[in-house]
């Protein structure tokens, strides 16, 4: 299996990524190439102690500062779909149409990546950007326009009065740490991780990194039709980057964003918003069966969301 394979020749694990809360940020084991490890080493230096975990949060904690309230809109996409009549959906054009959010956000930071002309400090900045929102963008409520996604709507968590979207970012994953893995993000890490090379998960991990899994048709042409289609482990995300670097090779113009995994990935975080995150929220959602139906949840998202942001940044940075 071309799967087992990759990740054994990826030397590198590092603990860190996703984007749920300050230690949603710290908590998934990826999978980086010794080049793609090195590249974010250097950039990211020692401010971050050469952690992509550590410089997950960054841009969380900049976003309430006057220098960088432009980029709090691009944290997430306000889905305008209806969760609470079992209605979900991701449209670029209804929910992206002024070009700011969190899908035009990782296309933007995609390219200002690969674009050394920018100068260390804006790649360096590119790469904090990418690393949180490919985290954020797992995140249910960061998918959802309701209420500024769940923002407004109040909840107890642990006899608590808190708001849906608190709970998704930091609460019940705080509470599943504690619970399963002593309070610890390493320990929780290194059982996603392992969890991960045994395929243990509802869905196998070899579809983790396809984006044709939608009933959707993207705004997005194939850049190279007639060219072989190349079937192997993060296909789509090769095709999605050499595409988005390449552009002018056949991408439709109308598009909001030219990448197509974004925002099939956007659509799957939404479509928990149907089935998980609104029906039935009553009494203490942090206990009993809305925390137990919630917890498969953000193991699965938060997993992926590291392979995918690994495999996101190999094939950028050591192609
Ligand atoms: C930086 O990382 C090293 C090695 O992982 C660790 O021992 C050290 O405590 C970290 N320092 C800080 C300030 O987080
Ligand atoms: C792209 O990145 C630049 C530099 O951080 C920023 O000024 C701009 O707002 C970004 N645009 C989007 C859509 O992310
Ligand atoms: C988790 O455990 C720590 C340490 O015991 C505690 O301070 C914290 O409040 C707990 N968090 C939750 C959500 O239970
Ligand atoms: C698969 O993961 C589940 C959830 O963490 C765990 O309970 C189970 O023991 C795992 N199965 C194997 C074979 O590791
Ligand atoms: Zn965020």
């Amino acid at each position: 299996m071309r799967f087992s394979v990759t990740v054994s020749v990826v030397a590198a694990l590092v603990a860190g990524v996703s984007a749920w809360g300050a230690d949603g940020h710290r908590t998934v084991g990826c999978f980086l190439t010794p080049k793609t490890l090195s590249f974010v080493q250097t950039s990211l230096g020692t401010a971050f102690n050469r952690s992509l975990g550590t410089a997950a949060t960054w841009a969380d904690d900049v976003k309430n500062q006057a220098a960088f309230t432009w980029s709090k809109n691009l944290h997430f996409v306000d889905a305008e779909d209806s969760p609470t009549t079992n209605s979900c959906s991701v449209h670029e054009l209804r929910d992206c149409g002024n070009g700011v959010c969190v899908l035009a956000a990782i296309a933007n930071y995609t390219t200002r990546l690969v674009t050394p002309s920018l100068g260390t400090e804006q790649v360096s900045e590119a790469l904090r950007f990418l690393d949180h929102f490919i985290g954020d963008l797992s995140q249910p409520l960061h998918v959802e326009a309701i209420e500024a996604g769940g923002n407004g709507i109040t909840v107890t968590c642990q006899g608590r009065s808190t708001n849906l979207h608190a709970i998704w970012d930091t609460n019940m994953l705080d509470v599943h740490l504690n619970t399963s893995f002593g309070g610890s993000i390493a320990t929780y890490t290194n059982n996603l991780v392992a969890r991960i090379k045994a395929d243990n998960f509802s869905v196998p991990v070899s579809n983790w990194l396809s984006c044709t899994s939608t009933t959707e048709p993207f705004t997005v042409v194939d850049p190279n039709p007639n060219g072989k289609r190349d079937d192997d482990f993060g296909a789509d995300i090769r095709r999605d980057i050499r595409g988005l670097l390449g552009l002018g090779h056949g991408l439709d113009k109308r598009a909001i964003t030219p990448l197509a995994c974004p925002l099939v990935w956007a659509r799957e975080s939404n479509l928990f918003d149907c089935a998980t995150v609104f029906p039935v929220r009553t009494g203490d959602l942090c206990t009993g069966t809305y925390l137990a139906n919630a917890i498969p949840v953000i193991d699965i998202q938060i997993a992926r969301s590291g392979l995918r942001l690994a495999t996101w940044l190999n094939e950028l940075l050591d192609p």
